[in-house]
């Protein structure tokens, strides 16, 4: 078992932080001194968001918080997605449960009619619109079978900002995705991701064996702006209910590659084969790397945890498979997915209620930690970043 924490030669690391920006100096640090805590409102602005899933929004209007603030969702009729503030100008009643008339959003309670930009358009029996009258309307992207906004101002949104996913539009993979709601903190989801030391814990009558816990190598790779981990089991039999779905037979090494960027963008390259571990020309150390093509399995999950409030968070995921995988056999895998997830959910809602408790005490670090930690210093330099310009 190996804990190892890589700055790459030539990268600037963390070291160009401004000292207030972790809690402790993050490289040699003891196992005594515990794990960053989070700030339960702090959310980077200038970041692309997943909003919905794109079937998720219709004609009908749709409300989802974000952020901490109210959105509400809807299709023009040439079938754009438009994002808008839940919360009417005239006197702050939702839009979301008025109807569409045209590209307009009527509001329900005075019928103060607002655009796809937020502006509005009508007030009854008044000639004259204020010219102040208007919502904020986010800027938007559709993109990976998802709506994205821009959590800023939407004339400062950057499109060469979007997470790159390219696997889901790749003809060479099969992609399938969900959304999931779940009770905590977005952090507290992405540690779960950063971590995947749980799997033989929590996923263990799905995708997890004992093994992905005591036998573990973890490496950490920080990079200035991502941090990736990697973790191997290596010639051990791949975990039972796993294997009996994917009839998968004998002795596999099977890597794990995790990589987080701010706000709450992970990348996950996963799979298993025989004799994978030192393979020679794949280094497995970063989410793009390639797999050899004897490798049994190959998948890449993209994942946004987007902020929902500060104790709650929506879960944008979509799971590329290498190659063509029939749609039975997708929706198969799919479902599997999606019972493994849930047990995520079930552990993270339970852990959310008990932070209630006592969201002030302190949190023991451990060898697992070290991609955890190093994902929570990200996010915080950004937000820190913000607040300060
Ligand atoms: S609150 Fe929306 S029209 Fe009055
Ligand atoms: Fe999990």
């Amino acid at each position: 078992m190996q804990r190892v924490l890589r700055v790459p030669t030539g990268a600037s690391g963390f070291g160009t932080g401004h000292a207030e920006d972790w809690n402790h100096q993050p490289e040699g640090r003891g196992f005594s001194e515990g794990l960053m805590k989070l700030r339960t409102h702090a959310f980077q602005r200038n970041a692309w968001y997943a909003a919905a899933m794109g079937d998720e929004v219709t004609r009908m209007p749709m409300r989802r918080i974000i952020l901490g603030d109210p959105v509400v969702l809807f299709r023009t009729r040439a079938g754009g997605a438009a994002v808008l503030e839940d919360r009417c100008c005239h006197r702050l009643s939702p839009l979301s449960p008025g109807q569409l008339i045209d590209d307009t959003i009527e509001c329900p309670y005075h019928g103060l009619c607002f655009d796809s930009e937020g502006v509005c358009t009508h007030v009854p029996g008044q000639v004259d619109v204020p010219e102040h009258a208007r919502v904020r309307a986010y800027a938007v992207v559709e993109r990976y079978g998802i709506v994205w906004i821009w959590g800023g101002q939407a004339a400062e949104a950057d499109v060469t900002r979007m997470p790159d996913w390219r696997w889901v539009e790749d003809e060479g993979w099969t992609a399938k995705g969900g959304y999931f709601s779940i009770p905590c903190h977005y952090m507290m989801s992405v540690d779960n991701l950063m971590d995947l030391s749980h799997v033989g814990y929590v996923h263990k009558t799905t995708i997890g064996s004992a093994l992905d816990g005591e036998e573990a190598e973890i490496d950490t790779f920080a990079e200035e702006d991502h941090v990736t981990v990697r973790r191997w089991t290596r010639n051990r039999p791949p975990p039972p209910a796993y294997a009996a779905k994917h009839g998968i037979e004998g002795l596999v090494d099977r890597w794990q590659v995790i990589e987080f960027r701010a706000p709450c963008h992970v990348r996950t390259f996963k799979g298993m084969g025989p004799n994978m571990y030192g393979a020679e020309g794949f280094e497995f150390t970063s989410a793009e790397a390639d797999a050899p093509a004897s490798a049994l399995t190959v998948s890449r999950g993209n994942t946004c945890i987007t902020p929902e409030t500060g104790t709650s968070c929506h879960y944008f995921t979509v799971h590329c498979h290498r190659g063509h995988v029939e749609k039975e056999r997708l929706n198969q895998i799919w479902a599997s997915t999606v019972e493994t997830l849930n047990q995520d959910v079930e552990i993270l809602a339970r852990t959310q209620e008990n932070v209630a408790y006592n969201p002030d005490a302190d949190l023991v670090f451990i060898h697992v930690d070290e991609g955890v930690e190093k994902a929570r210093q990200l996010a915080r330099m950004a937000v820190r970043k913000e607040e300060r310009a």
